[in-house]
């Protein structure tokens, strides 16, 4: 399959969020990546249901949004109503993460469990048939900006022989400093979602560089 691109509107302008939308909504990416913080399972706070709400009536794209709280399980539905299409909870976050991946799939998303950069692949072995998305964090989570785990690369590969050892279907998404630096390696280990941020929103032209995303 083709690769997508995941913009990531935690670097877009909060005060001009509608212009940002729109500019996604023109260009080549595939999905809107949200990022969900809740201060304690990481040090930051962002967006929660009123945004997602207003971001849901005028994107034209999947809403992919990444959980960074703890008790993910509390949530789903309440993501459901607010306009999730793809719901994605860390492996590191929660007991019962196969019971919330089920829930996730029950209310009628498609379900994604991330994992941190010191969790191990091995760990998803047996969940690895239920999910539709593994998403990889390739710099800590918490922050927009950040430098690139070069680790990452060596993860993905793994996590594709264990994708394909299971036959899942499972897509791999590689979240964190992502750039034209690693895109195309990235893509080359295995991945098939490429969330970016600061890469494209600060360049000059961000559709355009979704474009030369997209292209790779
Ligand atoms: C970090 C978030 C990422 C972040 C990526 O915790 O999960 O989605 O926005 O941003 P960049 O591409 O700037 O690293
Ligand atoms: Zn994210």
């Amino acid at each position: 399959m083709n690769h997508l691109i995941a913009p990531s509107i935690l670097s877009a302008d909060f005060a001009n969020l509608e212009r940002d939308i729109k500019m996604i909504n023109s260009s080549t990416a595939d999905w809107f990546h949200i990022d969900v913080m809740d201060g304690v399972f990481v040090p930051n706070i962002t967006i929660g249901f009123p945004v997602i709400k207003r971001i849901k009536k005028i994107a034209k794209k999947p809403l992919d949004i990444h959980l960074m709280i703890v008790q993910p399980e509390r949530y789903t539905d309440k993501f459901k109503d607010a306009g999730a299409d793809i719901l994605s909870v860390h492996y590191e976050a929660g007991a019962n993460l196969h019971r919330t991946i089920q829930s996730i799939k029950t209310a009628g998303m498609k379900a994604g469990v991330v994992i941190n950069p010191h969790t191990p692949v091995s760990v998803l072995e047996d969940i690895i048939a239920e999910v539709d998305l593994v998403c990889v964090m390739s710099v800590n989570p918490g922050f927009g900006g950040q430098k690139f785990i070069e680790n990452s690369y060596a993860k993905i590969i793994n996590l594709k022989a264990l994708i394909d050892s299971a036959k899942s279907k499972a897509l791999i998404e590689v979240d964190g400093g992502v750039d034209n630096t690693n895109a195309k390696k990235l893509l080359e280990c295995g991945a098939n979602v490429l969330v970016a941020g600061n890469y494209i929103f600060s360049s000059k032209d961000p559709v355009k560089t979704i474009t030369g995303l997209k292209n790779l």
